[in-house]
């Protein structure tokens, strides 16, 4: 469609004013006062033809009201194109939103790695944790269905003085078994202990750094108990990835970096990038102006560093993946670090792929309570099992308005389709609010309303036995041209969520679809309706399951087909 609007559009500005080769915008307005599509071309080319807008526009508008496509063509403020199509040229676009519910087969080339989660080791996850997971989930998950090559990275923290600390811990105040059998949650208690007894011994704090320092020198029972320490905090994660839809292709954490980082401090002294800094220290220093301190990336005593690690990480990801993209989604918190990172990486002269640190809000708790509990962590595993046991009081008062065989599993899509929903559809440049209340609305910008919808629509289409034949109209309400048109804007969507990185748009689209979709179902018989009608009617509802499902699967959260 539009690029055979775009030929007549370029061929009455070639006819009347002499030019070619225009790129000619397409725009799909919100609002259905301005039409089915709009344009600003007028507007953009007024000053090479030395026109006003308005007089383009008329230009542009009796050639396009000739196309039969074409139901009607207004120009709007100072030059703007509005057309509305006719009820077959806007269905046979449709095609297109069918289309995009499928997923683009992979596409053989350079990968966009995407780097998100990154819990610590021995730590269980925590409700902040939610925030890079899902987010970092579900930009992958939209690059994939583009049919973009992804690699899905769990950067895991294994490796630093933290794991010093906990050896510590261990050896102190630990009830001596073998290092296999500590939980996570003991291990979790112990690491908690040494911050509070540090607060006393100040010594403690040395006993920590040389543990860690005998680690990276290949302590032999160090090295064990770490490697049990890291694969109990593995496990511990799989459970709680797995009820979130999250997965991964890689899990190489900071440890897979201790013997990729020495050359790479050389090549940095080599370079006069990394510098002597205060007591034998690597530095790198910025430039005036960068309002950047320097960027530490050696210890005086000749440990390595976070910065480090990252520095041999990103040097790895480019000589294995060539990727074209590497996306790292983290905390604001860690802004300046990756500021400095790419500015290091730059000052030794690598050929960077596009990086992009995605940054994400804080999260703030609605329900007070929650910010201010005891040992300050909130297990993610405890929040998914009390959104279930939220989502399954909600089903049990409203009663016969639910429908389900199985009311604990409805129960459990709800419950943590609910939580997911409800960061992902937040802006993540803001912080985030946790909030049950919301989270678990029906009627609200909700994964339950989400849910209940699509289960509303697969109900209807069910009962009509299917889509059948061939779908058309000679005209079309209000209700479903607006209906239309959202449907029509769902590839957009995506695409915008995609260069964004900001899967709120995607959510935010499937909100105004449901929206517009229950208006339709409200207003129009659709099973009592004659043809072609009926068939039409029938159409939308399927397509509008569809898009409802694939895209709350990019967001990571399953829809019911009955609820
Ligand atoms: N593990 C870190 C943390 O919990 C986040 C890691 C971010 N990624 C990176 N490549 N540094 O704070």
């Amino acid at each position: 469609m539009f690029s055979s609007l775009t030929t007549t559009v370029q061929k009455s500005l070639t006819d009347a004013y002499g030019i070619s080769d225009i790129t000619v915008a397409w725009e799909r307005p919100q609002d259905s006062a301005h039409g089915d599509i709009a344009t600003p071309v007028a507007m953009q080319i007024a000053k090479q033809v030395g026109k006003s807008p308005k007089d383009i526009a008329e230009t542009i508008c009796s050639a396009l009201s000739s196309l039969d496509a074409i139901e009607n063509v207004e120009i709007a403020g100072p030059g703007y194109i509005n057309i509305w199509l006719g009820p077959s040229a806007l269905i046979d676009e449709l095609s297109q939103t069918a289309d995009s519910v499928l997923p683009i087969p992979r596409r053989k080339e350079d990968p966009v790695i995407v780097e998100y989660s990154q819990p610590n080791i021995a730590k269980p996850l925590g409700a902040h944790h939610l925030l890079t997971t899902l987010i970092g989930q579900s930009i992958a998950n939209i690059y994939e269905h583009l049919g973009f090559n992804t690699v899905k990275w769990n950067y895991i923290g294994d490796w630093g003085t933290q794991f010093g600390k906990l050896a510590v811990a261990v050896e102190r105040w630990g009830d001596k078994k073998e290092p296999s059998q500590y939980s996570i949650d003991e291990l979790l208690a112990l690491y908690v202990r040494f911050h509070e007894e540090v607060e006393n011994d100040a010594t403690l704090e040395d006993e920590a750094r040389s543990a860690f320092k005998r680690l990276e020198e290949g302590d032999a029972a160090l090295t064990a108990f770490w490697e049990a320490v890291v694969s109990t905090t593995k496990a511990s994660l799989s459970d709680v990835y797995e009820a979130l839809h999250v997965s991964f292709d890689l899990d190489y954490g900071e440890s897979f970096y201790q013997d990729k980082m020495e050359p790479l401090l050389q090549e940095g002294i080599e370079k006069h990038v990394f510098v002597e800094g205060e007591g034998g220290s690597l530095i790198v220093q910025f430039p005036e102006g960068t309002n950047m301190p320097p960027y530490l990336v050696r210890k005086g005593d000749g440990a390595t560093l976070y910065s480090t690690r990252d520095i041999a990480q990103m040097r790895y990801r480019i000589d294995t993946y060539h990727p074209k993209e590497v996306l790292i989604v983290t905390d604001i918190a860690q802004k300046l670090h990756f500021e400095q990172l790419e500015e290091t990486c730059k000052q030794l002269q690598w050929t960077l792929p596009s990086f992009t640190n995605v940054l994400t809000g804080r999260m703030r708790f609605a329900d007070k309570s929650m910010s201010t509990r005891k040992g300050n962590v909130l297990k993610l595993e405890d929040i998914l099992m009390e959104a279930t046991q939220r989502a399954e009081k909600k089903i049990a008062e409203h009663g016969d308005t639910i429908q389900t065989d199985n009311p604990a599993e409805l129960a459990r899509i709800m419950g943590i389709g609910a939580v997911s929903y409800g960061i992902l559809s937040q802006n993540r440049k803001q912080d985030i609010v946790f909030d049950w209340e919301k989270m678990l609305s029906f009627d609200g910008n909700s994964a339950p309303y989400i849910q209940y919808t699509h289960a509303r629509a697969r109900s209807v289409v069910e009962k009509a036995g299917g889509v059948s034949g061939a779908v058309s109209a000679s005209e079309l309400s209000e209700k479903e041209r607006v209906l239309i048109n959202t449907l029509l804007r769902f590839p957009r969507a995506l695409d915008d969520a995609r260069i964004a990185h900001m899967p709120h748009i995607l959510a935010n689209f499937l909100y105004q679809l449901c929206q517009d979709f229950n208006a339709f179902y409200n207003d129009e018989p659709i099973l009592k309706a004659s043809e072609p009608q009926r068939g039409l009617r029938v159409y939308l509802t399927d397509l509008t399951a569809q898009v409802l499902k694939t895209g709350a699967s990019l967001l990571t959260i399953s829809v019911p087909d009955r609820m």
